[in-house]
């Protein structure tokens, strides 16, 4: 029986997404370069995907690095959507204000530098879409406040919840530096499937992705 390994069914997924504009390719492929850590190219097509089904007026994005998937949402949504995105790393949020403007975008992506989990409890609520994409070890508690800003039928994308395959082993057999984000991880899957106000998939596309989608009552 034909058995793909799961790094030739990226690939095939990734040769199959489409380009950004020469701009954002150029940011990306320079991000990688240097070792900043930004969505898988398979993720993206999955992302622009749920960008276009839910068309999201506001979104907000946890984890923005240099501007790269806050580039994607903003060339992949219309002129009227708003793009609220935070980094605690103040050299990482200052090169993505300028990637931004440089693609013309500052008047629709702000960019917050600072901590999510002060920054969080402060923002006015009414987001269509947030992406979750920084340290996997909070995601629990990120959800726990995204879930008050979100709009009625709210969604959010939660990035690298597989953790490259490493979820689904035992933590015995985990790394004793990795077994605290192991162990959160696994409570985060397991409360945001078990959470009553949600519907939550999970993909295996990249590097794992959850999609949670805020219940309305009609
Ligand atoms: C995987 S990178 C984000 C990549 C980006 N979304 C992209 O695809 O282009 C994660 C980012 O989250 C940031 N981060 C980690 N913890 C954070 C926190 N508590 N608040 C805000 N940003 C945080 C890191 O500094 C890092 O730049």
């Amino acid at each position: 029986m034909f058995d793909p390994d799961t790094q030739d069914i990226s690939f095939f997924i990734s040769s199959l997404t489409s380009d950004n504009s020469v701009f954002c390719e150029t940011v990306g492929s320079e991000a990688r370069k240097s070792g900043v850590p930004v969505i898988r190219r398979e993720s993206e097509g999955f992302l622009k995907m749920i960008l276009e089904l839910k068309k999201p007026g506001k979104i907000l994005e946890i984890g923005t690095a240099v501007g790269y998937s806050a580039l994607i949402m903003a060339e992949n949504t219309s002129e009227s959507c708003m793009i609220t995105t935070i980094e605690i790393d103040e050299e990482d949020a200052r090169i993505a204000v300028e990637n931004l403007s440089k693609a013309g975008y500052s008047d629709r992506v702000r960019v917050i530098t600072g901590d999510a989990a002060r920054i969080l409890p402060d923002l006015e609520a009414g987001f269509d879409l947030v992406f979750l994409d920084a340290s996997k070890g909070q995601y629990l508690k990120f959800f726990n406040e995204i879930r008050k800003l979100l709009s009625p039928g709210g969604v959010v994308v939660s990035d690298n919840v597989l953790q490259g395959g490493n979820i689904l082993r035992s933590r015995f057999i985990i790394e004793q530096r990795d077994r605290t984000v192991h162990k959160r991880m696994r409570e985060f899957l397991y409360e945001i499937t078990h959470d009553e106000d949600f519907v939550t998939g999970i993909v295996p596309v990249g590097d794992g992705i959850a999609v949670s989608v805020l219940k309305t009552n009609e």
